[in-house]
């Protein structure tokens, strides 16, 4: 068993050595490439070579929100990506009858349930696992069936973790939301409150035998304390990227937040080789 007694502190087996940390894969969310293209309506920019390029500066899987109003993302968009891009899609979705249709004819790598309201900006909270698994549960098992792994986008809750258990599901993705907006806000004691949350709720999943991601909300300034969180193997990070793109480029966003993350992960594990 892997014991970690600080945050920053490598993570040693029982016998002091160093564990060999999973690699952090990146996921580049492109939903806000659509959400540009549809401000006009026409083609450009088109999500479809910002994952070309994002495969080529290093992104481990493609993820892409097919949200029910089709704000960003378009049906289209999927079946293109899905026809044209070899990494893993991990397609975020709601939990409907609609989406599960879907899901079960493009059959992505991933499907990552998560709650939608029509009226918000953005997904604003983690999903109620909990307060949903009579719902959930055939629904993850369909998905599951067909061969789709489950992601379940969920607060740092043991509540919901548990849930997520016995949901049976396959991942749990932490919202990262609150610790970035905290940070954003310069609110450092919040922020680090999160962040305990978080590893807390890591710890808790990987016990269970759950696989970790995180995401929502992460930029070059709050990645690293989440890529040292040993158990979270996949960071899925849009908005950010999309922004930063206009000032140097969605190549060089991309690298340099691979790189950021490599970085972080490199000092807990003791591994970094350059
Ligand atoms: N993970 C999930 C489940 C999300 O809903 C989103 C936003 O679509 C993200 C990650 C990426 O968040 P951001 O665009 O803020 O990086």
């Amino acid at each position: 068993m892997t014991r970690r007694s600080s945050p920053n502190q490598r993570p040693t087996s029982p016998t002091g050595l160093p564990v060999r940390l999973a690699p952090l894969r990146l996921g580049v969310n492109i939903d806000h490439v659509a959400t540009i293209r549809n401000a006009r309506g026409g083609r450009h920019p088109e999500p479809i070579r910002a994952a070309h390029l994002a495969a080529a500066a290093g992104a481990d899987g493609i993820t892409a929100h097919l949200r029910e109003d089709r704000r960003h993302i378009s049906d289209q968009d999927i079946s293109q990506i899905k026809a044209e891009i070899s990494l893993p899609l991990n397609l975020e979705m709601a939990a409907t009858e609609e989406m599960l249709a879907i899901a079960l004819r493009h059959r992505p790598h991933a499907c990552c349930l998560v709650p939608e309201r029509r009226q918000e900006l953005t997904t604003e909270g983690g999903l109620d696992v909990a307060g949903q698994r009579t719902m959930l549960q055939p629904f993850i098992a369909e998905l599951k069936e067909a061969g789709i792994r489950v992601s379940l986008f969920v607060d740092a809750d043991p509540v919901q973790i548990e849930a997520a258990r016995h949901v049976a599901a396959d991942i749990v993705e932490l919202h990262t939301g609150t610790y970035c907006e905290a940070e954003f806000a310069q609110d450092h004691a919040a922020a680090a409150a999160e962040l305990n949350r978080l590893r807390e709720a890591a710890a808790q999943a990987a016990a269970m035998g759950l696989e970790i991601h995180a995401g929502h909300g992460l930029t070059f300034e709050t990645v690293a304390p989440i890529a040292q969180m040993p158990e979270v193997v996949e960071l899925n990070i849009g908005h950010f990227l999309v922004g930063e793109a206009i000032f140097s480029g969605l190549d060089s966003a991309i690298r340099r937040m691979r790189a950021l993350m490599d970085r972080a992960r490199a000092e807990i594990a003791g591994t970094r080789s350059a």
